[in-house]
């Protein structure tokens, strides 16, 4: 991804590598801010209120204070003013800003979209399962473990995407003890039995996302029943078809689980009907 536009808050547009935070900002100094990452179609931020009602959500969670969303909609229009690409990610930044200050920065950053992402798609991506060892229900139960909360802490996801990519697979799936599926480093999950599309549900402390949640608006009108909730890895690996959801990388199938194929390990029906369906949504939906 190429940063294309930088908006900051108070300052306006920024020079992309620029610096516009200090050295002592609690974002640098404890990975403690929230962030969103919104997809945007013919230059309009998809969902953008979703987003910003997820950006307020994490914020709360981290401490931060209420965030004015009228600030993040101008900075999001300036920098995709600036950007001039019409297909491209947004990523919205609420930090706490320096040190002791009580002075948090917001910040808007326009980039392009990975270059690689339609050839993934037409091949379907492999996945490895990483445990993190935690109870199905402590995620939500223990607030402190940011379940759910999309913080810029966000090594151990990359650790994992690096560990997936040194076993050879694109791309990792979180287990709870006793081998329940959580979601993704930076996606949600989904597999298909029959007519039934199964996705691990919100009391598990996953990120609540906003592809997800256009995803279940979606699938009633394909005919798809839905089902949300804790199932075991078992289930995944032995689906008809399975893809993950997420803003950027939209519905992404995934053909091959810990080495072995799922189903015959091609792309499968229900990420391609959504795929299209979410596509279709975008086209008419322009929040105002
Ligand atoms: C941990 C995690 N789960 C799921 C998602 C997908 O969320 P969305 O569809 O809102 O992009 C993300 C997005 O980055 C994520 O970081």
């Amino acid at each position: 991804m190429t940063l294309l536009a930088v908006a900051v808050h108070g300052r306006g547009l920024v020079p992309p590598g620029d610096p516009v935070l200090a050295a002592d900002d609690e974002a640098l100094l404890r990975g403690r801010a929230a962030f969103e990452t919104a997809r945007v179609y013919g230059g309009k931020p998809f969902r953008l209120p979703d987003h910003l009602d997820r950006l307020a959500a994490s914020g709360a969670r981290i401490g931060l204070p209420p965030l004015d969303r009228a600030v993040f909609e101008s900075l999001a229009r300036e920098a995709l003013d600036a950007a001039g690409e019409p297909d491209a990610s947004l990523r919205l930044y609420w930090t706490p800003g320096r040190e002791g200050a009580d002075r948090p920065s917001a910040l808007a950053l326009v980039s392009t979209i990975p270059p690689d992402l339609e050839e993934r798609r037409a091949r379907g991506v492999q996945m490895v399962a990483l445990p993190l060892g935690v109870e199905p229900d402590l995620r939500e139960a223990a607030p402190w473990l940011l379940g759910g909360v999309k913080s810029t802490s966000y090594a151990v996801n990359m650790a994992a995407e690096a560990e997936a990519r040194g076993r050879g697979a694109d791309d990792a799936v979180f287990l709870a003890r006793g081998g329940i599926v959580l979601e993704g480093p930076v996606t949600n999950i989904w597999w298909r039995r029959r007519r039934t599309l199964f996705t691990p549900g919100l009391e598990l402390g996953i990120l609540a996302g906003v592809t997800r949640m256009t995803l279940l608006e979606e699938a009633a009108g394909l005919g798809y029943e839905i089902r949300e909730g804790a199932f075991p890895l078992a289930e995944l690996a032995g689906a008809e078809e399975a893809f993950t959801s997420s803003s950027v990388r939209e519905v992404m199938p995934v053909v091959e689980l810990d080495g072995a194929p799922i189903w015959d390990g091609a792309p499968g029906e229900a990420a391609k009907n959504l795929q299209l369906a979410l596509r279709k949504r975008a086209s008419t939906f322009y929040p105002a």
